[in-house]
């Protein structure tokens, strides 16, 4: 039933306050759901993700934080500053008579982890997440029509990697004695750089099927005066038959969250895989695999996790007893595996030797 009800303000004008049950409940549905704070996740994440790839956030960070001293300079200052007003409203950002100042949930949205996380989602898979209704339909098909961005895929992951496992691999590889390596699926040549910069006597050749991925290692071998040490090629891991000749001098074979691509075609694709890399293999003959370990919860991401890989026509990441069975059909042993129980994100490294 719809009721009514007139009220007068002081300045004389009749409001007609109209109340319908059906509505009122329809509406606070709507609030319960939780969906407003999605909606609000959803508008925070592109706005943050785009203050940090704009010149704002370094600036704001630096103290060049209001437009007299060239906040704006090169932006467009009027959509530039509606965005910041919308990053106070949300907390992130401090406003004081025209300067802008992080907050502290502002300084831990922006950290680098934080950013790169979201750069993950946003950036590098964002153009897949866009098209699930043409994928789910089947008027898009993914490889084809759309596709993930390999270079920022590139560069967020080796972010995270290089704060959480860079150290734990660069011991495994130390304790191995390797002197050449080959890193699969290098990305961003994070992995390798580190590992040259620890031990003076290591070379390494990074291979990735993403060029821009390519391109940005070797710029960042360039900047650390690498390249006499470093190469990088163009290639897919998962046909050896493909690589040119530099790859197969190695004798530790990394390869940090690309595996799992494999497990597109089946175990035992993987099986024969390692197999042949086990063959390639030379003197101590280690092979370091880090993989995620799903969950399968809702807990740390893990529910995105999976979305993306179930999106882009790449094998799922596969649970821990799922890999040691793989490993058991196949010629490498599995001597240890190494993983950090309480921070990053939830990966194992699996130290896989050759027979001699
Ligand atoms: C999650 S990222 C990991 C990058 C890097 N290893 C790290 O840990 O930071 C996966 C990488 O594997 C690469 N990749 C995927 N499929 C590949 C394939 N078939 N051959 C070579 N590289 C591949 C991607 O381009 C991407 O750089």
């Amino acid at each position: 039933v719809e009721t009514e009800r007139a009220v007068t303000d002081h300045l004389g004008v009749e409001t007609l306050e109209i109340r319908k049950p059906d509505l009122i409940e329809m509406w606070q549905d709507f609030q319960i759901s939780t969906m407003p704070d999605m909606i609000s996740a959803m508008n925070l994440c592109h706005v943050v993700h785009a203050l940090a790839s704009t010149p704002l956030l370094a600036r704001i960070r630096n103290g060049q934080n209001d437009s007299a001293n060239g906040l704006f300079s090169g932006m467009d200052r009027a959509v530039s500053e509606q965005m910041l007003r919308y990053l106070v409203l949300r907390g992130v950002l401090e406003e004081w008579h025209g300067s802008y100042v992080l907050t502290r949930k502002g300084a831990m949205l922006t950290s680098e982890i934080a950013l790169a996380r979201l750069g993950f989602y946003v950036e590098a898979y964002g153009p897949v997440l866009r098209k699930i209704p043409d994928l789910m339909r089947g008027d898009a098909v993914y490889g084809v029509d759309v596709e993930r961005d390999g270079g920022p895929l590139s560069r967020h992951s080796g972010t995270i990697f290089a704060k959480y496992y860079t150290p734990v691999v660069l011991a495994a590889m130390h304790a191995g004695n390797a002197k050449q390596i080959l890193d699969l699926g290098c990305g961003s040549g994070r992995l390798l750089l580190d590992a040259c910069l620890q031990d003076p006597d290591i070379t390494g050749v990074g291979l990735d099927i993403a060029p821009d991925a390519i391109e940005f290692a070797r710029e960042l071998a360039r900047e650390h005066g690498l390249e006499e040490r470093l190469s990088f090629v163009v290639a897919d891991a998962f046909d050896p038959a493909g690589w040119p000749d530099v790859c197969k001098q190695a004798d530790l074979i990394s390869a940090v969250g690309v595996l799992h691509e494999h497990l597109r075609d089946g175990q035992d694709a993987v099986v024969r895989i390692l197999d042949a890399y086990a063959t390639m293999l030379r003197g101590d003959r280690m092979m370091l695999i880090g993989e995620p370990e799903p969950h399968f919860d809702d807990k740390e991401n893990d529910s995105d996790f999976l979305l993306v890989h179930m999106l882009t026509a790449q094998g799922l990441p596969a649970a821990r007893d799922v890999w040691l069975d793989i490993f058991d059909r196949s010629r490498l042993t599995c001597r240890r595996i190494l993983t950090r129980a309480t921070a990053g994100p939830r990966t194992c490294f699996y130290e896989l030797v050759a027979p001699r």
